[in-house]
């Protein structure tokens, strides 16, 4: 056991002289209330440690004990359903909650274990030992740690025990045994290793129209949401991991405002998932560093919540990392690396911001697991750049790494346009390898159909320069019309409240629904200015209404409504188009 002695103190970090061999990364303990630290640079006989408590209080001389391991977290099935803070200490369920200082990890957890190998069977890293029920009821495989190997010598039979407990022992070999228990430990920074990388395929549904039609993610998939103080990145991080189809969610609050988060912590436990009726927390791990908490554990909140994200993907499912904000994670790089004297690059940051941004966006991928086939964790980063100014290094560099960015336009959100996602400023790269999914999932003409949706919006964006400086009158009555489609595509199919019972969750069935309802619509209306009738006429349609209201009056379970209103739509203009033909004929 190395020992250090403490010469320098600077907030949460601190320099200490060494009396024996320290590793980089290895995880230390300060002071009498064993503070957890990591040591992060060393230096001939000097150790410079990041301290992930409050160092208040800590003088020179005191004590620093290695702990001969990387820092590590401990992985178990009992994190569904708990809140943590940035090292995955336990936090009661208020915003206002803090660790007990030097604690290191939860309590070990009673789970009830039904094995999954016998004695005999030879087990490799990742394999599934067993079956683990928590207090959720939800049943989970219990993985051998990534780098265990061996024949099973013992094994456990049905019951319940502690998630520490071992549950099965290995002959490794040369006589030596390994015990394995329902929780492994796992170093904080290190990926979990995999079989292979596999392609993206499938999206990850949303249930947001505008991200799943338009700027659709893969499941394993990376996107960012960078947007403007208020424009709404919370409240769509929240819908996407109430509503998207992803096995577990994990939400990383980090960094913001305590009462903020209290909102989630609060609003979380009380909801139920749509489409099971089972509680939403059951699917949920919440890690939560507000801007309160020790600067240095946001700082390794990210590499803890993608750890979480990766163990639970190696269980065989679809996971799903919210992390709000990247911006304060950056800021938490900033100071700790202030504080170790680094020189600051752009925007203060240090010079490593950018492969930082890259070793965490790249933890997300689809994968084939070594021991539970296929799962996949899909990071989504919200990013709140100073100023609304998206030229700065955290928003640049993070474009780099993700396919999918929905910008937050601060305009749409003073109009209260929900989601305030711009459709011009955004974009999913690749976005058509999803049109196999979503051919099979109703809507043949997915391409077209968002490709009709894209060129409208952005004729729309033209035009609408034009009309201010002519005047809309003054347009000719075809780009009128075009501006009277891309309204009602905005009304109709882009805005999306988080709050309403009916829409705040769309699934894709509807969405193509109305995708298409809205390709008739705007058929019907070149078809009307081909005949000569004025876009005013539109205005008159007894179900151009129910046209606009239609996300909101029509829910998941009612598809077939919106055939009764294109068919409504179909009469009403071919009476338009009659009327317009018969006083064509009366004129001529
Ligand atoms: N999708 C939505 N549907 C309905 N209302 C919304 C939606 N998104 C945002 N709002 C409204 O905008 C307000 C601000 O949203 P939110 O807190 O998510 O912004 P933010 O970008 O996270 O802000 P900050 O920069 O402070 O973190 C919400 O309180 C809500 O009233
Ligand atoms: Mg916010």
């Amino acid at each position: 056991m190395s020992v250090a002695s403490i010469h320098w103190i600077s907030g949460p970090v601190l320099r200490a002289r060494a009396s024996g061999p320290f590793a980089l990364r290895e995880a230390v303990r300060v002071g009498p209330q064993a503070l957890l630290g990591e040591v992060v640079r060393l230096v001939a006989d000097e150790i410079v440690v990041q301290v992930y408590e409050d160092t208040t209080g800590l003088r020179a001389g005191t004590e620093v004990v290695g702990d001969g391991l990387p820092l590590a977290i401990r992985l178990s099935p009992a994190l569904l359903g708990n809140i943590f803070d940035g090292l995955l200490r336990p936090l009661s369920g208020t915003g206002s909650a803090h660790v007990a200082p030097g604690m290191r990890a939860a309590a070990p957890a009673a789970l009830a274990f039904v094995p999954r190998v016998h004695a005999g069977d030879f087990v490799t890293g990742g394999a599934v030992i067993g079956e683990a029920t928590g207090a959720t009821g939800r049943v989970q495989r219990c993985l051998a740690p990534p780098d265990a190997a061996g024949t099973v010598v013992r094994v456990a039979g049905a019951g319940t025990c502690l998630d520490t407990d071992p549950v099965c022992v290995l002959d490794t070999g040369g006589g030596a045994t390994r015990e394995l228990a329902m929780s492994h430990a796992w170093p904080v920074r290190v990926p979990r290793p995999v079989r292979a990388r596999l392609p993206t395929t499938t999206p990850l549904v949303t249930g947001q129209r505008i991200l799943d039609s338009l700027f659709p993610v893969a499941k394993g998939g990376r996107a960012a949401i960078p947007g403007g103080f208020g424009t709404g990145k919370t409240v769509l991080l929240e819908a996407l991991a109430k509503g998207c189809d992803a096995d577990v969610i994990v939400y990383l609050g980090c960094g913001e405002r305590g009462n903020e988060l209290a909102g989630v912590l609060e609003e979380f436990p009380q909801l139920t998932d749509s489409s099971n009726g089972r509680p939403l927390m059951e699917r949920t791990v919440i890690i939560a560093n507000t801007s309160n908490m020790p600067v240095a554990a946001r700082e390794a909140s990210i590499y803890s919540a993608v750890t979480v994200a990766e163990y639970f993907r190696d269980q065989g499912l679809a996971v799903a990392l919210m992390a709000d904000s990247t911006s304060r994670w950056a800021e938490a790089l900033r100071e700790v690396s202030g504080r170790f004297g680094e020189l600051p690059g752009e925007g203060g940051y240090p010079a490593y911001l950018s492969s930082r941004l890259a070793d965490f966006y790249e933890r997300a991928a689809r994968v084939d697991t070594l021991g539970a086939g296929e799962g996949s964790v899909t990071v989504i980063g919200a990013i709140s750049p100073p100023s609304g100014d998206f030229s700065e290094p955290v928003t640049s560099h993070t474009k780099r790494y993700v396919r999918a960015f929905w910008t937050l336009d601060v305009k749409r959100a003073q109009a209260r346009f929900y989601p305030a996602v711009h459709p011009l400023q955004s974009y999913a790269e690749n976005a058509l390898e999803f049109a196999p999914w979503w051919a099979a999932h109703g809507n043949v003409a997915w391409p077209r159909l968002r490709r009709r949706f894209l060129t409208l919006l952005d004729d729309e964006a033209r035009l609408e320069r034009m009309a201010r400086i002519i005047g809309r009158d003054a347009l000719p009555v075809r780009q009128q019309m075009t501006l009277f489609c891309a309204g009602l595509v905005n009304d109709a199919f882009l805005r999306q409240s988080a709050f309403s019972e009916v829409d705040r969750v769309c699934a894709p069935a509807r969405q193509a629904a109305m995708m298409r309802l809205l390709d008739k619509f705007i058929d019907h209306a070149d078809a009307a200015v081909a005949a000569g009738v004025h876009p005013d006429a539109l205005r008159a349609l007894p179900s151009l209404r129910p046209l606009q209201r239609m996300a909101e009056d029509i829910g998941d379970a009612e598809i077939r409504r919106l055939h009764d209103l294109e068919a409504a739509l179909d009469r009403e203009f071919a009476d338009l188009l009659h009327a317009a033909e018969s006083a064509h004929a009366t004129d001529g």
